[in-house]
């Protein structure tokens, strides 16, 4: 199976929301080999989750989760809220460590939580030395120079990178980092690399679609 994730990050306001929404059920093909994952900002996932449910293989998930179960956090997106409406959540993306200062131990903690929710999460790691938590079963590896500067990593050095990670055997390897319709096939073609986790690409529903029909 391949997995071709698309995250929004905080880009869309609703109207550009339904856009996407519009285009992508008019020009989406279902494959059963691939897989689609969709990343909106929070306010968004619910209603995203509603349109695309009768989509063959589409799935809707959240960009973060809370490291708290419930309670007194306010604004915090958590586990308890998304079980039931996102089926997997991104989990220490380099933007959450960098920009929110999420640590190794808090990411841990947010794992449980998906866990414990029926999520599955979608772990982000920079290189081989950042630790992964018990339980993860899908590694996105994103390079911090690839990520939104249209210098996407060689697939060569991606697969030589997860060489080094040592991963388990179930465990689902997908790259991030510029990908685009262009370069996409040259990671499937390593037969190791098990999808993409894709930005500003993914922002452009026929664009996002191109990606998913290199998967094939
Ligand atoms: P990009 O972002 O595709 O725009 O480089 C990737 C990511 O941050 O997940």
């Amino acid at each position: 199976m391949k997995y071709i994730l698309g995250n929004w990050k905080a880009n869309k306001n609703f109207i550009e929301v339904k856009q996407w929404i519009y285009t992508f059920q008019r020009e989406y093909r279902a494959n059963k080999n691939v897989v689609l994952g969709i990343f909106p900002p929070t306010p968004f996932i619910s209603y995203v989750q509603g349109k695309l449910k009768d989509c063959k293989n589409v799935f809707v998930g959240s960009q973060t989760v809370s490291s708290f179960e419930k309670g007194s956090y306010t604004g915090e997106v958590t586990a308890t809220s998304l079980d039931g409406v996102a089926e997997y959540s991104i989990i220490g993306h380099s933007e959450r460590r960098r920009v929110f200062a999420e640590t190794d131990e808090q990411l841990s903690e947010k794992v449980m939580q998906a866990l414990a929710h029926n999520i599955v999460p979608v772990y982000c790691v920079r290189d081989e030395k950042d630790p992964i938590p018990n339980g993860v079963k899908f590694v996105a590896y994103e390079p911090i120079i690839a990520i939104g500067t249209g210098q996407n990593e060689p697939a060569a050095q991606t697969l030589m990178m997860k060489r080094k990670m040592k991963l388990p055997h179930d465990v689902v390897f997908i790259y991030g980092g510029s990908v685009n319709e262009k370069n996409a096939s040259e990671y499937f073609s390593t037969g190791e690399i098990d999808g993409f986790l894709i930005g500003k690409a993914s922002l452009d529903p026929k664009q996002f679609i191109l990606i998913a029909e290199t998967a094939k």
